[in-house]
């Protein structure tokens, strides 16, 4: 019974272990496929990188007591949503909406869940798409429906995120507070470059 099997146990169980990177593959392959039909119909690289993680038990555990749920597998199977996660990077902001577009298209993947923190950014200034989905996972004749976290992000959203990753992880001083509120400041800049910087790509294309 999975009620009985401890959160550690169960996270370091093969099953968990195999599905898990199964998901991830399962996924990353989807994007390359989409990469590569973008790719012949712009005839320039969509999705330019890509990187993919189980989550630890510590974090897991960090986040249970952050949203004050206790530590078992059936809720962390039913309220973590990013027990798995892959994270693509493209230049273009309309490029992650046709990715999201492509991927609602799919027959085999269900979106759970779309979060928009591009129109509607955090108050941190975080800005990035998330999807929930679900992936089939058929493994030992069984089809398991395997929830994966995916972020898009433009590469300049990215580079923000990682430093506003690294404060968060700071303790709390006057210094961390005023690079708290430059990150900020850079975050709406960085929004205006990449809108910016489509547009300039739309009227090179149009010329
Ligand atoms: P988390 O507990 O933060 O995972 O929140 P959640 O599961 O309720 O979902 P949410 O959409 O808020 O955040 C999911 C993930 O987005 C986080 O695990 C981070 O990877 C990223 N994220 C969200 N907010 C921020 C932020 O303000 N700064 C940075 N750097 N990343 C963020
Ligand atoms: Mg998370």
């Amino acid at each position: 019974m999975k009620e009985d099997i401890l959160l550690q146990e169960y996270l370091q169980n093969e099953d968990f272990i195999i599905k898990s990177e199964c998901a991830i593959s399962l996924l990353n392959t989807k994007l390359q496929i989409i990469d590569a039909d973008l790719g012949m119909r712009y005839h320039r690289k969509v999705i330019h990188s890509k990187t993919s993680r189980i989550k630890s038990y510590e974090s897991i555990k960090t986040k249970l007591k952050r949203k004050e749920l206790p530590e078992d597998v059936p809720t962390v199977l039913e309220k973590i949503n990013d027990l798995v996660g892959v994270r693509a990077v493209c230049t273009y902001t309309d490029d992650l909406y046709q990715i999201v577009k492509m991927l609602y298209d799919q027959q085999d993947v269900k979106v759970i869940k779309e979060k928009d923190y591009i129109k509607n950014p955090k108050k941190s200034g975080y800005r990035s798409l998330h999807l929930i989905l679900e992936i089939p996972i058929c493994l030992q004749g069984e089809t398991q429906w395997v929830k994966i976290e995916l972020q898009l992000r433009t590469a300049a959203m990215d580079y923000w995120a990682g430093l506003d990753y690294q404060l968060q992880y700071k303790k709390e001083n006057k210094e961390a507070r005023r690079i708290g509120e430059e990150l900020k400041e850079y975050a709406n800049a960085i929004e205006e470059i990449d809108r910016k910087v489509l547009e300039l790509r739309k009227r090179i294309e149009a010329i």
